[in-house]
């Protein structure tokens, strides 16, 4: 039985990018494999950078209400946020002593941030709180906490998991086989899906298409992706193009045969979005339709949280146990 694990932090409105990259792959191996998969809301991860108590309430909401109201079926799937779980950050201190703090240093997360800063010709560290810098490791504690073997993410969190990895042989090292070394699932095609302005789609740039705009924004969004200046009528080539690449993750295969062909023959840009819009907007209507439901009284989701804490704990505290007894806790 296969541990499947993610998790997505509450920074701002869940994205294509989140979406592809992360949120369909995990839904489809919930629902096709016969794994135990743990989805939960990094809300402790997404403090590092949301100081506000009312944003930070409404985006943990946001994003419990994205995954249910894409199909997320929690009667199958052990969905919780990450706070409620203490044991995960009883673990993230006790990794945190075995851990280097030159591995924290090369983490990417801190280091762009510490490169512009330098850059930039100000103190290394501005903007910088020790949640940021040992970010990886509570997220080592998220992942090692469960014995996960698998974990579906986007490109940017390939380091993450291969940092709990090191931790995880660092801890069996010392301490004797204990936890499980993790693999993450990146499909090279959508590991990074790009954003408005060719650059990776990202809360920190601006340029993400959230999932669940209405309808007019979301086609005003579409209409803002950036294109060449290839003539209306001239071929095009839908493998370099990113609005093909997002309309194979929306529409049917006959469809993207359909539009495949219609760039070999020639289509214009603005035809290509418009098309582009028609399927993602079908695709995510039903689902928009119940995220805003659900968020019209978010505490609805609460009762579906806690059962889902209670769930992670029962699996957490046997091996936080375990894990005590190990480096010399005995009771
Ligand atoms: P976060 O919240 O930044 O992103 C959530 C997921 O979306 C993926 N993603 C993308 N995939 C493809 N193209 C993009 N443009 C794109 N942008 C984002 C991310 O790779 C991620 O999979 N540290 C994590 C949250 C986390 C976590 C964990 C994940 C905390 N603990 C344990 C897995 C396991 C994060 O910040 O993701």
């Amino acid at each position: 039985n296969e541990i499947v694990l993610t998790g997505i932090k509450p920074t701002g409105k869940v994205h294509l990018g989140n979406y592809i990259g992360a949120i369909k792959p995990a839904l489809q191996i919930a629902g096709t494999s016969d794994c135990t998969s743990l989805y939960f809301i990094a809300d402790y991860h997404g403090l590092t950078f949301i100081q506000d108590r009312d944003e930070f309430n409404t985006l943990s909401y946001s994003i419990a209400a994205t995954w249910l109201a894409l199909g997320l079926d929690p009667d199958r799937v052990i969905f919780y946020r990450q706070s409620d779980v203490p044991e995960i950050f009883e673990l993230s201190w006790i990794l945190s002593c075995l851990t280097s703090k030159g591995l924290m240093n090369r983490a990417h997360a801190y280091k762009s941030i510490h490169d512009k800063n330098e850059q930039l010709g100000l103190d290394s560290d501005t903007g910088v709180n020790m949640g940021l810098y040992t970010y990886p490791i509570l997220m080592a504690a998220d992942i090692l906490l469960f014995q996960s073997d698998k974990v579906p993410v986007g490109k940017d969190q390939i380091q993450h998991v291969e940092i709990a990895r090191d931790i995880a042989e660092g801890f069996n090292r010392i301490y004797g086989d204990t936890f499980k070394l993790p693999d993450y699932i990146v499909d090279e095609k959508t590991a990074v899906i790009p954003g408005l302005d060719g650059r990776k789609m990202s809360k920190s740039y601006n340029n993400t298409i959230p999932l669940f705009e209405p309808a007019e924004h979301l086609k005003k969004l579409i209409n803002k992706i950036k294109t060449d200046s290839t003539p209306p009528q001239a071929p095009k080539n839908p493998d370099t193009s990113n609005i093909y690449l997002l309309y194979k993750e929306f529409a049917t295969p006959a469809q993207v045969q359909d539009f495949r062909n219609k760039y070999l023959n020639g289509i214009s840009w603005g035809d290509a979005k418009q098309e582009l819009f028609q399927v993602v907007n079908a695709y995510l209507e039903e689902p928009r339709k119940k995220y805003n439901k659900l968020m019209v009284a978010p505490v609805q989701i609460d009762d579906i949280l806690n059962e889902g804490a209670r769930k992670a704990r029962a699996i957490a505290a046997p091996l936080l146990k375990k894990v005590k007894l190990k480096i010399g806790r005995y009771n």
